[in-house]
């Protein structure tokens, strides 16, 4: 008899992102009049720039002819691409990464849920939080997790590193050695979803603990291009040792545009080991049999972003967003919030008003102000009394929104 995994039946209700989904279709069902701005998940607007536009026509236009056909790919990814990756990406910054470390896959989202198909089962995995859900699920899905509890919201196995206002919501090391300490630490910085970024000292002390206790840190810089303050670190390796204890994710949706697109990379060092064993070896042989490699003219595409123009042309849609992000930060400010992130990152991060739970603050902005956010409790318990906007709507829209919030009511 076929048995299914029962580690899913423990997942409370639905995934984060499709609930916000859910609550703003039933809302826009029922008020077809309403004009809702939608500043929830974290999805660009702007079309992409003209020079991936020029990659794909390429791209396409090679498929189409019998020379430059091209068929199954090297499943890690092309090294044109993987090559521009160790150079613009890395090697500007002093950080050595050879292209062999470098795995081009569909998206972090895929790449930070998977990698737990390399890691045992009886790892204790620590998250900040609150923290991007993905990461939590796929642990609960694998079974890492333990059991659920819903009056605190809290896996029973996970160990959570709590994000508050009194840290900044740069979460300190934990306070657990020995058998108590976890073995694979997520971290996210520029952090999704408070938009807080950690500065080196912050990151050095997260390399020293996961050194100290052979821990694994994996390491999710999707928003690394949002930083403009030149003090903080791009990547996790401009730490000193970072190569042995950490993975890195990266990806092209939110610096370029690919959330439609699907392109990301995740980079093992060779010198990282667990148990003697190479986890570049492992993530290698995990890909090569479970990926058939990121379609070619969207690798081509991505290539394109690390041409001048592509960085010239992707840095014109980062900033675009990084405005929004200022003009709602400015905006919650004038209307007397307490705000956090917006700054090297998309996200902001308010406190809601008057006491409101999370998920009441949502409903008061989709009902009185027809503005869809994120509740800061659905990314953890640490998150409650929370909410996050972003700044990848369009800019007439993030204006609008700016002034309804101002006002405390539709226009
Ligand atoms: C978010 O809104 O947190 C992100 O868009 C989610 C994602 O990138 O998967």
């Amino acid at each position: 008899m076929a048995r299914i995994n029962e580690n899913y039946l423990k997942l409370p209700g639905s995934y984060l992102f499709s609930e916000v989904g859910k609550r703003r279709r039933i809302y826009v069902e029922t008020h077809p009049e309403a004009e809702v701005i939608s500043l929830g998940i974290g999805d660009v607007t702007l079309p992409l720039t003209q020079s991936a536009i020029e990659a794909l026509h390429k791209g396409v236009d090679e498929m189409g002819r019998a020379e430059t056909f091209r068929g199954y790919g090297p499943e890690q990814g092309y090294a044109f691409l993987r090559e521009a990756i160790a150079s613009v990406d890395y090697a500007i910054r002093d950080v050595q990464i050879a292209p062999d470390e470098i795995f081009i896959s569909d998206g972090s989202k895929s790449d930070t849920g998977n990698i737990g198909d390399i890691f045992g089962i009886d790892n204790k995995v620590a998250v900040c939080d609150p923290v991007y859900p993905v990461y939590v699920d796929t642990n609960a899905m694998a079974g890492r997790a333990g059991d659920y509890d819903p009056a605190t919201g809290k896996w029973d196995g996970l160990i959570y590193v709590p994000g508050t206002a009194d840290n900044g919501f740069v979460p300190d090391v934990p306070d657990l050695t020995g058998d108590d300490a976890p073995d694979l630490i997520y971290l996210c910085f520029p952090n999704n979803p408070t938009g807080t970024v950690a500065t080196k000292k912050q990151l050095k002390s997260w390399v020293d603990y996961a050194l100290e206790n052979d821990a694994v840190i994996l390491f999710d810089a999707a928003y690394e291009a949002y930083i403009t303050d030149p003090e903080i670190p791009h990547s996790i390796y401009e730490i000193p040792d970072a190569k042995r204890c950490a993975i890195e994710f990266r990806s092209f949706s939110k610096n370029a545009g690919f959330t439609g697109l699907r392109c990301s990379y995740t980079v093992i060092p060779k010198e990282l080991k667990v148990g003697g064993v190479s986890l570049n070896a492992l993530w290698n042989r995990r890909h090569s049999t479970k990926f058939n490699g990121t379609p070619y003219i969207v690798q081509l595409c991505a290539a394109s972003v690390y041409t001048p123009e592509g960085q010239s042309q992707t840095k014109g849609l980062v900033d675009h967003y990084l405005e929004n992000a200022g003009i709602i930060r400015r905006g919650l400010v004038g209307a007397g919030y307490s705000v956090w992130g917006g700054v090297d990152s998309p996200y902001v991060w308010l406190k809601t008003k008057d006491g409101m739970t999370s998920w009441e603050f949502f409903d008061y902005f989709l009902n009185e102000l027809n503005i869809v956010g994120t509740p800061g409790s659905g990314f953890g318990p640490s998150g409650e009394g929370y909410f996050r906007l972003t700044g990848f709507g369009s800019r007439e829209n993030t204006l609008k929104a700016v002034e309804r919030i101002r006002k405390g009511s539709l226009l």
